[in-house]
This record gives C-alpha cells, sequence and structure tokens, in this order.
C-alpha cells in the first residue's frame, strides 16, 4: 500500500536517512530548519568580525597569512549555509537584508570584543573548539544539504582549532608578559564560549522537536560537557588554567562539576546588550553597502553574458 506523505517522511526520519529539498516535509520542520540553518549562517559571517580586527596587525606575516586564510573560511561557511537556507525557500536578499536589520539571532560569542592578540588564540582553541563539539554531530543531521554543508565545514573547523591551540602554547612558551596575556584571553572567552551550546536542557524550547526529527543529535548541556572534558587535558598541556574554581571530575556521574553558567550575561547578549551587538551589525551594513558596486557589476556583467549567448 502506497504510504501518504506524512509517513515516507516518519520513515526517512526513522531510518536515520536523509530528507532531501523535494520531499514532503511538515512545516514545522521547513521552518526550524530555516531558523536554524540560517542563524548558524549569520554566525560565520559575523564571525568574520573578530578575528578581522586583527588582520592588519598580525605579529608576523605567517601569523597574518592563517587567520587570513582562516577568516575566509568562515566567509565560505556562510555561503555553504546561507545556500542550504536557500534550498528551503529563504532567499538569500531576505536573509541578509534580516541580519542587517537587526532582525535575525547570530551567535552570542561574536558579540565580545578582541583587545589583543591572544585572542586570536582564545577564539581558534574555545570557540572553534566549541563550534567542532556542535557541528560534528549536525553532519548527521536528518536535512541533506545541512549535512553535508556540516561535513566540509569540519574539516575547515579542526584547522581552525589547531592553530588557535598553537597561538596560545607560542605565547605560553613565551615572557610573562605574553602567559599573562593569554590567560586573561582564556579568562574572558570561556564562559561566553559555553554559552554557545544553547540555554540549560530544562530552558531550551527547540531541544525536544529538534531532537525528535534528528537535526540536534545531542542535548546543550550534554554537548557543553563534551567540550569541558576536551577542554580540561588541553588546558594542562597549554599549561592555563580554566577560570572556574568550581571545575572538577565527579566520579559518582561520570561529569564534570561546574559553576552556575551567568544566564542573565546570556539572554543580555541576545537581547542586543552584549559589549558589541550594535558595532557588529553597523560594521555588517556598512560592508553590504559598501559592495552594493560589485553587486550591480556582477548582475550588469551576467546581463551582458546572458545577451551575447543569444546572438
Ligand atoms: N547565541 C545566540 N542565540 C542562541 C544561542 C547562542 N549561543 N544559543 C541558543 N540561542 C537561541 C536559539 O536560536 C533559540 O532562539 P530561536 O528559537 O529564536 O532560534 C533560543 O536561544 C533557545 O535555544 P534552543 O536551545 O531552544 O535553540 P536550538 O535548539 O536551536 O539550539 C543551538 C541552539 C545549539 C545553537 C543550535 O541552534 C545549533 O546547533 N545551531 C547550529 C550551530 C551554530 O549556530 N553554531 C554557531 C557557533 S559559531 C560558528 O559555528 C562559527 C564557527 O566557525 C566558529
Amino acid at each position: 500500500t502506497s504510504s501518504t506523505p506524512e509517513e515516507r517522511f516518519e520513515q526517512i526520519i526513522a531510518a536515520d536517512s536523509r530528507v532531501e529539498p523535494r520531499d514532503w516535509m511538515p512545516e514545522a520542520y521547513r521552518k526550524t530548519l530555516i531558523r536554524q540553518i540560517s542563524q548558524h549562517a549569520h554566525s560565520e559571517i559575523i564571525g568574520m568580525q573578530p578575528e578581522g580586527n586583527w588582520i592588519t596587525r598580525a605579529p608576523s606575516l605567517k601569523r597574518k597569512a592563517i587567520l587570513m586564510a582562516k577568516v575566509q573560511d568562515e566567509a565560505g561557511h556562510g555561503l555553504y549555509l546561507y545556500s542550504a537556507a536557500q534550498t528551503l525557500g529563504m532567499p538569500r536578499e531576505q536573509m541578509t537584508q534580516d541580519l542587517i536589520d537587526g532582525k535575525a539571532k547570530y551567535s552570542s560569542i561574536f558579540n565580545y570584543p578582541t583587545p589583543t592578540w591572544a585572542d586570536m588564540g582564545a577564539i581558534g582553541w574555545l570557540v572553534d573548539g566549541a563550534a567542532i563539539c556542535n557541528q560534528v554531530p549536525l553532519c548527521r543531521a536528518s536535512y541533506g544539504p545541512y549535512a553535508r554543508a556540516m561535513v566540509r565545514i569540519c574539516k575547515e573547523e579542526s584547522f581552525h582549532q589547531r592553530q588557535g591551540f598553537e597561538i596560545l602554547l607560542s605565547l605560553m612558551q613565551g615572557t610573562d608578559a605574553q602567559r599573562r596575556m593569554a590567560q586573561d584571553a582564556v579568562d574572558r572567552w570561556y564562559w561566553p564560549s559555553l554559552m554557545m551550546f544553547g540555554p540549560p536542557d530544562e530552558q531550551s524550547p527547540n531541544s525536544a522537536q529538534s531532537m525528535a526529527w534528528k537535526i540536534k543529535r545531542f542535548s546543550n548541556d550534554e554537548l557543553r560537557q563534551r567540550f569541558v572534558s576536551m577542554l580540561v587535558p588541553q588546558a594542562e598541556a597549554l599549561g592555563v588554567t580554566l577560570p572556574d574554581p568550581n571545575l572538577r571530575w565527579n566520579a559518582e556521574t561520570g561529569r564534570y562539576d561546574m559553576s552556575e553558567i551567568d544566564w542573565t550575561e546570556f539572554f543580555d547578549v541576545l537581547a542586543g546588550r552584549g559589549p558589541m551587538n550594535a558595532e557588529r551589525r553597523r560594521a555588517r551594513r556598512e560592508a553590504h553597502e559598501s559592495g552594493a558596486w560589485v553587486r550591480e557589476a556582477a548582475a550588469e556583467y551576467a546581463r551582458k553574458q546572458a545577451l551575447r549567448s543569444e546572438r
């Protein structure tokens, strides 16, 4: 007996296989994917700014070249993800405009300043490290175009994380001033990187449905724990201390005990009251406006090409 579109959708999800753009899908499934994928894309694009701040001031040509490559990768990640969201019927121009108008969310982590070079190490090690913990499971997300974009992105993220670790390691093997700079950056980025995983599970309105649809494979708190377990030995190797005096392994629960995260800070940043929210939006709007001539020239060139091929 032929199954209904709903049954076929449920069979795909139950079989752990992939929903593709042409497949029937519940409107709510489409909507939550557009929500998550567009916000993920916005995060990549805004994420170029904190690091872009140091490209002209990198301490060596090698560091400059690596940082430029990383920021260019983030732009590419944004484009893969905008393309994935477009397969769900969300136009690129609308996503771009929503971000510029301050109507779109992006990861809280990019609303913090990058005052020293050591921030480039802390971002690579902590922010890209957290992104890897969050993105590897997304390679198995039930929506095909999103899962495939993640496979490509995860390959580049591991380079991002390693170069960050390496920046901190060379600082920690340097002068006392360099060691203090590295520890200061870790102190400033540690807690915001834990907030990247989202609110506590019991305050996560999207998790239950996202996990039922196999978009989210592990809960916010579970990935946060996985991230901290990865960080502890790496912090020891670096010689930095993680700024949580209550962080300790609990043999009974098989998890790390940690201090309570400051969720008021998290919700403040989400509400646009973080240190850099206004600046990030201003810079994004300015880049879009000053790039208008490129888009017009490309459109004009495409028009002429089309005329030429018609002859
Ligand atoms: N920053 C901003 N908003 C956040 C957030 C954060 N750190 N954490 C959660 N939120 C928002 C959610 O978007 C949701 O709001 P919405 O319903 O308006 O979208 C609300 O807070 C409640 O959170 P939920 O846990 O219910 O939401 P999700 O189920 O969507 O889980 C998530 C949040 C884990 C971030 C999930 O959306 C996700 O995995 N997204 C894809 C990964 C992503 O966006 N990562 C950004 C990291 S930066 C990055 O990848 C760049 C890298 O190259 C460094």
